[in-house]
C-alpha cells in the first residue's frame, strides 16, 4: 500500500515536473516569436485605425452634408433681400412681417428677449428647413430661400421652461 501510494506521488510529481518544463520550453519559443507576432498585429492594427478614419470621416461627411445649414456667407442683393426680425420670449414668439415670398432670401434677424430659445423653421411635413439659436444680447442672422409657398410652423428647439412646448407660430410664404 505504502509503495503504491510512494508509485503514484512520484509519477504526479514527474507530471508536473514535465508540465513546467513544457510551459518554460515553450515561453521561451513564444519570446523568440513575438517580433513578428508584434510586427504583425502593430501592422493590423494600423490599417484598423485607418478604417475608423476613414469610416467616421464618411459618416461625418453623409450626416452634416443634409443639415439645414445653408450659406450664410453668401451676399444676396440688398434690395433682394426679405427681412423678418424675430424676437423670443416665454413662450412666444414675435415675427415682423409673419408673410414672406418664396424664391427670394429671407433673413431672419432672431433674438432672445429673456431666456435662450431655438428659432426652428419647419414645413407643412414638419421637416426641419433652417434653425439658428435665439439668444438675449445677440442678434442672429439666418438666411433662408423658401423654394415652395405654404404655411411654415416656427417651433421652439431649446428647453426654455414650463410652456416651451407651446413656443409655436406660423410663417405664411406666397
Ligand atoms: Cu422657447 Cu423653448
Amino acid at each position: 500500500m505504502v509503495s503504491t501510494v510512494y508509485a503514484i506521488t512520484l509519477v504526479c510529481i514527474a507530471l508536473i515536473a514535465a508540465v513546467f518544463y513544457f510551459v518554460i520550453a515553450n515561453s521561451k519559443k513564444a519570446e523568440a516569436d513575438y517580433p513578428s507576432i508584434t510586427k504583425k498585429w502593430y501592422g493590423v492594427r494600423g490599417k484598423w485605425f485607418l478604417f475608423l478614419i476613414t469610416l467616421g470621416l464618411v459618416i461625418t461627411y453623409f450626416s452634416l452634408s443634409p443639415f439645414p445649414i445653408p450659406d450664410q456667407k453668401k451676399d444676396y442683393p440688398a434690395n433682394d433681400h426679405q427681412v423678418v426680425k424675430v424676437g423670443a420670449y416665454q413662450w412666444y414668439w414675435t415675427m415682423t412681417p409673419d408673410t414672406v415670398e418664396a424664391g427670394k432670401p429671407v433673413a431672419f434677424l432672431v433674438t432672445g428677449e429673456d431666456v435662450n430659445h431655438g428659432f426652428g423653421i419647419y414645413d407643412e411635413n414638419l421637416k426641419l428647413v433652417g434653425q439658428t439659436q435665439a439668444m438675449p444680447g445677440y442678434t442672429n442672422k439666418l438666411v433662408h430661400v423658401f423654394d415652395k409657398p405654404g404655411k411654415y410652423k416656427i417651433l421652439c428647439l431649446e428647453y426654455c421652461g414650463l410652456a416651451h412646448h407651446a413656443m409655436i407660430t406660423e410663417l405664411t410664404v406666397k
